[in-house]
């Protein structure tokens, strides 16, 4: 019984804004959506049919969840083993909890990588005072030292510039058990993210490119400006790692290409991703369609762009700092489509929502939406 048809109940455990887009989706399609986070009023829960307040470790609470469910579903992985044993004793749980265990952990992540043979930046784990010099000697500097889980947004890492710096690096991340990687001289940073459904069945958006502003994404671009073999490797690469976790459901991986041209892991994510966001308006089937569709059994629909090049530019409180936005100024642009995540309190570094553009090339729609970003906003500009 795999098919999980329309009028059914998914289960999203996490309330944020990838949670949110799924549940337009879903809803779209004639689904009933539960999403469990610890906070009210989340971008999810205001679109959801029941939003449920309660830790992720709250086992009684997940227990519950996942029986008033058909099927469930992640928009934020960094949940316990256990929680996830728990509603899958109670609900069809897709992706599979080991896919969340190797994604949720760098050093899993690395060392299921470097096992299938994909290329990964050097790197060494760092769990006590000894593995310091010795992780040293193997990646060298520059490097970074990254905490092993819940790192996001480039929170829990430290760039390191000199092998001395290390241990205070260390003390500094709360001596957690962490990963010391290289640090690599880029050209540029790519997605590609594949849906996968109950058959093995596949479908990818394509390689997007990827800008960071202080470690945090701003613009996304689609298609990336990579030559078709990097492009074809890291969708192989994509495809490859699916298959060897029987993923079900959306999975993006990171990639960084180097300036000598090599094409590297940087990490993985059990869920739609933020590069993924522009597909909401540029392809016929959005990754969160996709990703509903995966886990419910139902075909794969069609990843096409709808116009040749598209661009997401991410909106953080930053936004806010001279007042309210201009939304007006960015709308009178018509051909830009504006997402906001219904969250209340605009902080510094915190993803508010974002602006879309499609156009005759991905260069036309990345000039075009940062426009508009422009036009929202007197502050200065994060990029
Ligand atoms: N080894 C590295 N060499 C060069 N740049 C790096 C390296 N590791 C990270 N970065 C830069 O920092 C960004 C964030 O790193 P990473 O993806 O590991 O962190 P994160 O906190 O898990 O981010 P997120 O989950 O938001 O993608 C990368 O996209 C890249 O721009
Ligand atoms: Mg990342």
């Amino acid at each position: 019984m795999s098919l999980i048809p329309p009028g059914s109940t998914v289960g999203v455990l996490g309330g944020g804004q990838l949670g949110r887009m799924f549940a337009m989706a879903a809803r779209r399609l004639g689904y009933r959506v539960h999403t469990l986070a610890p906070d009210h009023d989340t971008p999810t829960g205001q679109i959801a049919d029941v939003e449920i307040n309660a830790s992720y470790e709250d086992l009684d609470a997940v227990r519950a969840f996942a029986r008033a469910v058909d099927v469930v579903t992640f928009e934020f992985e960094n949940v316990s083993a256990d929680a996830v044993a728990e509603a899958e004793k109670h609900a069809i749980v897709r992706p599979n909890g080991r896919s969340l265990v190797i994604a949720q952990h760098r050093l899993n992540e690395k060392s299921f990588l470097a096992a299938n043979g994909l290329p990964v930046a050097p790197f060494a784990t760092v769990r006590c005072d000894a593995d310091l010099a010795a992780a040293m000697k193997v990646v060298g500097c520059p490097s970074v030292l990254k905490t092993a889980t819940s790192g996001y947004d480039g929170k829990g890492q430290i760039r390191i510039g000199n092998a001395d710096d290390l241990s205070s690096a260390w003390e500094a991340l709360g001596r957690r058990e962490a990963v010391l990687e290289a640090f690599l001289d880029l050209a540029c940073e790519i997605s590609v993210i594949g849906a996968r459904g109950v058959g093995g069945e596949w479908s990818h958006f394509g390689p997007i490119e990827n800008a960071h502003a202080r470690h945090i994404l701003d613009v996304s671009v689609s298609p990336a400006a990579v030559p078709a073999a990097t492009a074809a490797t890291a969708v192989d690469i994509t495809h490859r790692v699916m298959d060897a976790l029987d993923f079900v459901g959306v999975l993006c991986i990171e990639f960084f290409i180097t300036r000598d041209g090599r094409l590297l892991v940087n990490e993985l994510a059990p869920r739609p991703h933020n590069s993924g966001h522009l597909t909401f308006d540029a392809c016929r089937t959005s990754q969160f369609e996709q990703q509903l569709r995966a886990v419910c059994g139902l075909p794969l629909g069609s990843p096409d762009m709808l116009l040749p090049g598209a661009a997401m530019a991410n909106l953080l409180g930053e936004i806010w700092d001279g007042g309210e936005p201009d939304w007006a100024a960015a709308l009178a642009l018509p051909d830009v489509k504006l997402h906001l995540y219904g969250k209340s309190s605009p902080r510094p570094g915190r993803k508010m929502g974002h602006l879309t553009v499609l156009a005759a090339t991905p260069a036309d729609a990345r000039a075009r939406v940062l426009e508009a970003r422009r036009a929202l906003s007197r502050a200065p500009s994060p990029i």
